[in-house]
């Protein structure tokens, strides 16, 4: 099966990067959210992303046009019912999940295949929820999906061999480079990447150095892009708290404690570059 339509859901940050990437590489998108406002401010940042693209000679105004115009939005779940696979892309909770995977398996037909894009949560218990679980799969992509080259394609134990096949063939198409990963907290990429931006919060907690100093050591001392604070601010420390909370949860070891400045930061709002403060301030 060669998937040509895409059903994404939720306008935020991972899906409208997901269906700004899908579109741009042919595919026929249907994006959906609960209100007319999310799903505009989620196509103001796809039309702003390829705006920088062509800007910067990487992206051709025509393949911008082609690609705005393949993405249908809508808040109607009926809408789903032609498309190939459903990635859903809403916020990163148990019970939320749960319940989208539950209406989308209602409408898709039964080839489609749904799609996760959970950070942290069991792709197994997901699965479970469904009557077909065999169709069910991790499509893990990273902030800012268009710019960043991996997906961590993530079998449950009741993943088929079709689904995980299918799935890659796509994520090839996307141009993007996709590595198998058993079912386990965090996948590979967040099992590293978010304990490392929780023991910089720690860091910063104990006035070992400040914030700049913290990201400027990962930044020249190991050639980090950005540092783990910067990073912080991208991925949304709600996320990076919600993960650290499942690792907890799922491994039982305490080396994964989140950090009080952290749960601090989340509690007073300030949730990275979305809310326009995190560990540093946005315009
Ligand atoms: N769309 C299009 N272009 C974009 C963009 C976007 N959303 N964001 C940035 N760009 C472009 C800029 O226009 C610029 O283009 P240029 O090089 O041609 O001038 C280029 O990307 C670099 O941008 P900036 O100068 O603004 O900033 P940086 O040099 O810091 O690069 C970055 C931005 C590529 C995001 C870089 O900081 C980076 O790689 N950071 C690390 C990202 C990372 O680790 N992501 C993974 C997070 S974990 C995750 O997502 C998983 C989840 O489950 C938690």
């Amino acid at each position: 099966m060669t998937i040509q339509t895409l059903g994404v859901i939720g306008a935020g940050t991972m899906g409208n990067g997901i269906a700004q990437t899908a579109a741009v590489s042919g595919l026929k998108v249907v994006l959906i959210d609960v209100t007319e406002q999310a799903l505009a401010k989620g196509m103001a940042a796809v039309g702003s992303s390829l705006e920088r693209l062509v800007a910067k000679g990487k992206l051709d105004a025509a393949v911008r046009d082609a690609a705005l115009a393949r993405i249908e939005t809508s808040t109607d779940y009926q809408r789903l019912a032609a498309v190939d696979l459903v990635v859903e892309a809403a916020t990163e909770n148990l019970e939320l999940k749960t319940r989208i995977l539950k209406q989308i398996e209602t409408i898709v037909s039964p080839s489609t295949i749904v799609a996760s894009n959970t950070s942290s949560i069991s792709i197994t218990a997901l699965a479970a929820t469904l009557a077909e679980p065999a169709r069910f799969i991790g499509m893990h992509f990273f902030n800012p999906v268009p710019l960043m080259p991996l997906v961590e394609i993530i079998r449950g134990l009741q993943t088929s061999d079709a689904t995980a096949a299918t799935v890659a063939e796509l994520v090839t198409r996307f141009e993007k480079s996709p590595i198998n990963v058993r079912n386990s907290p965090g996948f590979v990429v967040n099992r590293i990447l978010v304990p490392m931006i929780n023991e910089a919060f720690f860091l910063l907690a104990e006035g070992v150095a400040t914030a700049e100093e913290i990201d400027a050591g990962m930044r020249l001392g190991a050639n980090h892009p950005i540092g783990p604070l910067a990073l912080a601010d991208l991925v949304g420390l709600d996320v990076c708290l919600a993960v650290m909370e499942v690792f907890v949860e799922d491994f039982g070891d305490p080396k994964y404690r989140p950090c009080p400045l952290l749960r601090e930061y989340v509690a007073a709002g300030r949730l990275g570059r979305k809310t326009g403060r995190g560990v540093y301030e946005y315009a």
